[in-house]
């Protein structure tokens, strides 16, 4: 059983591409909407947030853990890794690499919170692959939580995402990298906003491949056609998770049941 978490519904598009990839795999999906959204809180707190998650995701059975939100990828995944050897952990790391290998302007747009762009992650990404290219950057304050709110097309979506790409797009930017998995779910307005020259690049499909790949390495995989079940749970609001895990996967879960869960912190 692969264990999927995020702050909130942003994995949600990690937890679609495992889907597609490998449906028979049992999937166990925490949201921590308590908490959300990570992006804008100290490293060290988000870091606390997902030692705990990962201590639950393990005891209900979870063999691999796909940390599906950037921001606890830059904060914990090291930690993670240390904490519980045994576990393999999966991270989302924002995709500059093919972004780089396939522009051609040169000029790169990356779209992530604020905790992701200070994380050592991302300036070692940076380092490793982006030598040669203009990366721009922008937090998008505020879109995690229109996301959060079903918001995928209104006109404060809309206003965040133009703030921050029309400049981009001035500066010749042909590329752009989300590097939240909240994201992936504005790709259509995004998309409206750059125009269809712009390639824009969702890494689960990657991280999904990659969680195969471990999940093979180790003879755990479930293969076959036939859909496992998934466990939805959140810290926060059941009905109104409910409700966007039908209105972001409703094609794939049209009647998905909602755990809620506290514990202490
Ligand atoms: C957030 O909760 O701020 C979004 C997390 C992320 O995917 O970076």
């Amino acid at each position: 059983m692969i264990g999927v978490f995020d702050s909130g519904v942003g994995g949600l598009s990690v937890l679609r591409a495992i889907r597609a990839l490998m449906p028979a795999e049992p999937v166990i999906y925490l949201a921590d909407q308590a908490h959300v959204p990570y992006g804008p809180r100290p490293l060290e707190e988000v870091r606390g947030f997902s030692q705990s998650i990962a201590r639950f995701l393990i005891a209900q059975g979870a063999r691999v853990i796909v940390v599906a939100c950037n921001t606890a990828s830059a904060a914990a995944l090291f930690h993670l890794r240390q904490t519980f050897p045994e576990t393999p952990f999966v991270g989302m790391e924002p995709a500059v690499k093919p972004a780089a290998e396939t522009t051609q302007s040169g000029v790169v747009g990356v779209l992530a919170t604020p905790a992701t762009f200070q994380g050592a992650l991302y300036a070692s990404v940076v380092e490793r692959f982006a030598q040669g290219v203009t990366l721009l950057q922008d937090t998008c304050a505020g879109l995690v939580q229109q996301i959060e709110a079903g918001n995928l097309a209104g006109e404060e979506t809309r206003r965040i995402l133009e703030n921050a790409l029309l400049p981009m797009l001035a500066r010749g930017m042909d590329t752009v990298v989300m590097g939240c998995t909240h994201y992936p779910f504005v790709i259509p307005l995004i998309q409206q906003i750059v125009g269809e020259q712009v390639r824009v690049i969702d890494p689960a499909p990657a991280v999904a491949r990659q969680t195969r790949r471990v999940l093979e390495a180790h003879g755990w995989l479930v293969e076959g056609n036939q859909p496992a079940p998934v466990r939805f749970l959140t810290t926060g609001d059941g009905e109104a998770f409910r409700r966007m895990i039908r209105q972001l996967l409703g094609e794939l879960f049209p009647d998905p049941q909602v755990e809620v869960i506290q514990w202490d912190e």
